[in-house]
């Protein structure tokens, strides 16, 4: 780090490599969403309470909010733009929208990480494996049934397209 806290952050997002020298010692959060534009994770409370802002760091889900940009250096970083697109929905956010899961969308982006990130562990879970697995995810809007509906269904998807039982990300 040089006196003006400049630092190189090379690291892979949404399955392409980043390399950029930009202003160290602020938030995974503000890398992503004023360095990179990726602004599809959202700063709720900014401060651990929401989980609105979940993305996943080498494969687990963190909180961009709470970890620092320089912990992402050369991980591999997943966020919601790569997961699916408005014309390519994955099969999580199909779901929600299938249900109603999805209302002023401030929490979807980050119910969406946690939702794949349970369901890689857990391809197949009881609805009360689902509730645990969105615990850190607040809503203000839908009151969960739908989204925890959604996530269902989404596993019922998923499973019955990979009898395997193995759920990949899909990373544009
Ligand atoms: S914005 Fe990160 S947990 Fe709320
Ligand atoms: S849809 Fe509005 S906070 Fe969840």
């Amino acid at each position: 780090m040089d006196e003006n806290n400049l630092i190189k952050m090379e690291l892979t997002v949404n399955g392409e490599a980043v390399s950029m020298i930009v202003k160290g010692g602020r938030r995974l959060l503000d890398f992503l969403r004023d360095d990179l534009h990726l602004t599809g994770t959202k700063e709720g409370c900014g401060e651990g309470e929401c989980g609105s802002c979940t993305v996943h760091l080498d494969g687990q889900s963190v909180l961009a909010c709470l970890t620092p940009m320089e912990r992402a250096i050369g991980c591999s970083v997943l966020t919601i733009e790569g997961v699916g697109s408005p014309t390519n929905l994955h099969p999580v956010q199909a779901a929600l929208l299938d249900e109603g899961g999805v209302q002023c969308g401030m929490c979807t982006p980050g119910m969406v990480m946690s939702a794949l990130d349970l369901l890689e562990r857990n391809p197949d879970p009881t609805i009360e494996e689902i509730i645990e697995g969105i615990s850190g995810n607040l809503c203000r809007c839908t009151g969960y049934k739908k989204i925890i509906y959604g996530i269902q269904q989404a596993a019922q998807e998923l499973q019955a397209a990979s009898p395997a039982g193995t759920v990949k990300e899909s990373v544009e």
